[in-house]
């Protein structure tokens, strides 16, 4: 057994996140350019050095594991490797999940639940067809809606995370949140992060803060504030007349670093120790150099011991301070 992995807040690291392409069959605005230039295949991490690298992170105390992207389903050979790390649940994983888009969720949920993933987390940001194709900039609603529908039906949790954009969503809250309802699905609210370039959209002008979007909730339900956290950044309240779980993630009003458990690699070994800070370790090259994974270890061990107290996103000026330009998709959320 090697120590655990303590940051140096005393904020024991036990989530990784880990995203295994920066491709997308989408292109959502607040994650993606339209025209984006993807990572040439050889850059990326094979999917047995993906599988090495995660090992080793178990080995070092990691029991949540969430594979992201870009579109984690879009990668070739995906189904496999999901295969390969979960013989780690049950003996040092505690849990193995993915964040999609949903649109090939229909094809692999069946597997998916049959391989030991229990939860499901899938962005929607609307109900509504051609707000969606808006927003995702091609993508189809039904296909998603779909793949929602088979994920359930294959007895997955369904978590719907949706981005809240001013002057784009905001006259959905309750359609999401009802519908939501319905199908005994769990909703998060996101507030939108300063990411990716700007220019055709403002990032500023899309914010929306969730304290809004709660007192028109508080208007019409009856909100109960829940203690439980899953070890995500989401606070979650209780509708008391449906009974529903609404969580709030609220990086820039009501920031949640002092709890942080997770740091995220890229599909190309970058290890991030926060999604609003710059700084990285590549992991990939001590990936490479050796079989052996010591260096490996050090190399981790090292870089979470300059984990950042907290993220740099501020859109309390004029400007937006901290904008990074750095895609969302690059470090899969
Ligand atoms: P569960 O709590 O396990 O359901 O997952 P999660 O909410 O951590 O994961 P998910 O992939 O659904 O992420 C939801 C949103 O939270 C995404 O927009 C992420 O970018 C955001 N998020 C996740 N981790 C962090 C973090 O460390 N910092 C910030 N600022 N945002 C995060
Ligand atoms: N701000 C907030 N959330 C974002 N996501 C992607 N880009 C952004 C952004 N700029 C969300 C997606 C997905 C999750 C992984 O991250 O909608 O649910
Ligand atoms: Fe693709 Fe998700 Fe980014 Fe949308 S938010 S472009 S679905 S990775």
């Amino acid at each position: 057994m090697h120590p655990p992995l303590i940051d140096p807040f005393a904020r024991p690291i036990t989530y990784l996140r880990v995203s295994v392409t920066d491709r997308c069959d989408f292109r959502c605005v607040y994650c993606m350019a339209e025209h984006m230039q993807f990572l040439p295949k050889a850059d990326l991490l094979t999917l047995e050095e993906l599988d090495r690298l995660c090992t080793a992170f178990i080995g070092l105390g990691v029991r949540k594991l969430r594979i992201t992207g870009g579109e984690p389903l879009v990668r070739r050979g995906i189904m496999g490797f999901f295969r390969q790390v979960s013989r780690h649940l049950g003996t040092g994983l505690d849990e193995l999940t993915l964040t999609t888009n949903g649109s090939q969720l229909a094809r692999h949920a069946a597997e998916l639940a049959e391989i030991g993933v229990r939860r499901v987390n899938v962005s929607l940001d609307t109900l509504d067809a051609d707000k969606f194709a808006a927003i995702t900039r091609w993508g189809r609603l039904p296909q998603v809606l779909e793949g929602i529908r088979a994920a359930t039906a294959a007895g997955l949790r369904v978590k719907i995370n949706a981005v809240a954009l001013k002057g784009v969503n905001d006259t959905e809250l309750f359609d999401l949140v009802r519908w939501c309802g319905d199908e005994g699905h769990d909703l998060t609210f996101i507030e939108v992060m300063p990411m990716g370039e700007m220019g055709e959209e403002n990032r500023l002008d899309q914010y929306w803060p969730l304290s809004d979007l709660r007192a028109q909730l508080a208007e019409r339900f009856t909100l109960i504030d829940l203690a439980e956290r899953t070890g995500g950044p989401a606070r979650y309240v209780q509708l008391a007349e449906t009974g529903q779980k609404i969580g709030f993630i609220t990086p820039l009003t009501h920031n949640f670093c002092e709890s942080c458990n997770r740091v995220r690699v890229t599909c190309t070994g970058e290890l991030f120790m926060c999604l609003g800070q710059e700084d990285n370790a590549d992991l990939r090259a001590p990936l490479r150099a050796v079989p052996d994974d010591t260096l490996l270890r050090e190399t981790i061990r090292a870089a979470i011991a300059r984990k950042p107290k907290g993220h740099d996103f501020d859109y309390s000026r004029q400007k937006i301070e901290g904008q990074m330009t750095r895609h969302m998709s690059h470090t899969g959320g």
